[in-house]
């Protein structure tokens, strides 16, 4: 057989390879599960109750529900202690989750607070709920696995500078599921070369693939790249133009790419990327943006945006379910600087050669 033949395999796992599951440290950060609006606490018609969320990270199913309308979410395992049901097809009713198998209710904190059965009867030790942490920031909830003996965060999310200045306007996106790992979807985001040739029915142009300026750094978060990239117009907008890019990674997943365009015009991209397990992601994204609604509709910048992810998933969902961290799996040219280098920090973290710190996500539009 030669090489033209071969057929695609699946790697297997080991110290080549990156499997999410095999390393403990990657519960320790901070990944976005939902949107705040996405958890709802009107009762539709029909229920006793409003609808808790499902959702799954790192493999781990988890409920998230607002126990009440006024306060933060709150978020457990999504298993009942008494015998497993769901608790995610229960409901909220009076600040209580009820589960939807025999009707316990826990408060908040995941406090047991009612068995209907026999309701005077003590409550059993444990049969409280799993909860985990939870936060809201950037008009998203962020939940982090680890727990006290497992260390907790690493490090908080990252703080974005833009979101508080109203210079910046704020275009939530939504999300969208990746059927490809977490590694291989931010690789993708700091991948130059591919934009030309994967977005060439957005704003790539193949005719038009060479890259002028390409430049990484490490950071004590992660890296920074900033280049140059031809692109054809800006969304939604006729005529080539360059964009200046600054992308940062802030490892594991979350990053931040600021576009400059050379009319001044800002537009910030914030990508959370969850590791929903280990061969599945979901990319929840948020722009800011220095013109107004009048200049370019939101519905516009989420209309384009939406095409732009839809052309990375068509691709990203072929790949192999392994993401190499070994050198000699793959062929490397002069343009996979960013890549080479974020697959040596995925190595130094899951080895414990290297953590990250926090940094604030700060403009830095350096030359
Ligand atoms: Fe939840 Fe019985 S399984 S109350
Ligand atoms: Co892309």
């Amino acid at each position: 057989m030669t090489a033209l033949q071969e057929p695609r395999t699946t790697r297997h796992a080991g110290p080549e390879t990156l499997v999410l599951s095999e390393h403990p440290v990657f519960r320790r950060f901070w990944y976005a599960v939902c949107a705040v609006d996405d958890v709802r606490t009107e009762v539709e018609p029909g229920r006793r109750g409003a609808a808790p969320l499902h959702r799954t990270v790192l493999g781990t199913d988890l409920v998230v529900w607002r126990p009440d309308p006024a306060g933060p979410v709150s978020v457990a395992h999504d298993r009942c202690a008494h015998r497993d049901a769901p608790l995610s097809m229960g409901w909220v009713a009076d600040c209580h989750l009820v589960c939807p198998y025999h009707g316990w209710e826990w408060d908040k904190d995941g406090l047991t607070q009612r068995i209907p059965q026999f309701p005077g009867a003590p409550h059993p030790t444990k049969s409280g709920l799993t909860m985990v942490r939870s936060q809201e920031r950037y008009g998203l909830v962020w939940v982090c696995l680890a727990t006290d003996a497992e260390g907790g965060p690493v490090a908080d999310i990252p703080e974005v500078v833009e979101w508080d200045d109203p210079a910046w306007r704020q275009v939530p996106e939504g999300s969208w599921d990746f059927d490809c790992t977490a590694m291989h979807l931010v690789e993708n985001n700091i991948d130059p070369g591919h934009v030309a040739f994967v977005h060439m029915n957005s704003f790539g142009n193949p005719d038009n693939p060479e890259l002028t300026d390409q430049n990484v750094q490490r950071t004590p978060y992660g890296l920074i790249t900033w280049t140059d990239v031809p692109v054809e117009g800006r969304p939604g907008e006729d005529g080539a133009t360059v964009r200046h890019t600054w992308s940062q990674v802030h490892l594991p997943f979350f990053m931040h790419l600021l576009i400059r365009y050379p009319d001044g015009l800002g537009h910030v991209m914030l990508k959370a990327i969850t590791p929903v397990d280990d061969s599945h992601c979901t990319i929840h994204q948020v722009v800011l943006r220095t013109d107004t609604e009048a200049d370019r509709p939101a519905a516009d910048i989420r209309a384009f945006d939406h095409q732009v992810e839809l052309e990375d998933k068509a691709l990203l969902d072929r790949l192999p379910d392994e993401f190499p961290l070994a050198q000699h799996l793959n062929a490397h040219a002069k343009a996979d600087k960013n890549s080479l280098l974020l697959r040596r920090m995925y190595t130094e973290l899951v080895t414990g050669a290297w953590i990250p710190t926090p940094h604030p996500t700060t403009a830095v539009e350096t030359r």
